[in-house]
């Protein structure tokens, strides 16, 4: 396992000045790709929070590969948690701060209320994705199990707003 997830983190490929410049954005694609390392990571991602949530959560987009492999795994459902305007019958949103402008997301109350959610994206940065998730979650009844995600980039801070987040990898 360790072995596995050393070769993982090797498969994050940083690209210099995307979306644009000065920024690093690091791609989880390649990882994607790779059977084992897709396994192991989801298995990681999961490891801490076994037999603590009844359903996991991705969020759009990236977020949405990971919880559906995430939910085969660990044999639960999957809650999307999209970006505004893309549900049919959205029952919450809650919108965070990009540095230009705002973001807002929804869900659907398609989970019974008080249902233990597991959230999982790929990467956390400022945070403001996974408090939003965290935030229209709580308001349809459900309950925050944790979090997860591949890889915090510690520099932007997103530990603050969601100091319990279980990284697999980091910087
Ligand atoms: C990226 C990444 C996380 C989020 C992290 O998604 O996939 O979801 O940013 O940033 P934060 O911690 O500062 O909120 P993005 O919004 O680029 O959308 P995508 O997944 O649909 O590509
Ligand atoms: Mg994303």
């Amino acid at each position: 396992q360790y072995r596995d997830l050393t070769r993982a983190r090797s498969l994050i490929a940083p690209v210099p000045d995307f979306p644009e410049e000065g920024v690093v954005f690091q791609d989880v694609m390649p990882l994607l790709t790779d059977p084992v390392a897709l396994r192991s990571c989801v298995k990681e991602m999961l490891a801490p929070f076994m037999g603590r949530f009844d359903v996991v959560a991705g969020l759009e987009a990236r977020g949405f590969l990971l919880a559906g492999a995430a939910a085969m795994v660990a044999d639960v459902g999957m809650v999307p948690i999209r970006k505004a305007g893309k549900l049919p019958r959205p029952a919450a949103e809650a919108s965070y701060d990009l540095e230009y402008g705002q973001a807002t997301v929804e869900v659907q109350a398609d989970v019974a209320p008080g249902s233990r959610v597991l959230v999982l994206d790929d990467v956390l940065a400022t945070g403001g994705t996974l408090s939003a998730a965290h935030e229209v979650l709580r308001s349809i009844g459900c309950e925050v199990a944790g979090s997860a995600v591949l890889l915090e980039i510690p520099s932007l801070g997103g530990r603050t707003r969601v100091p319990d987040v279980h990284a697999v990898f980091a910087g």
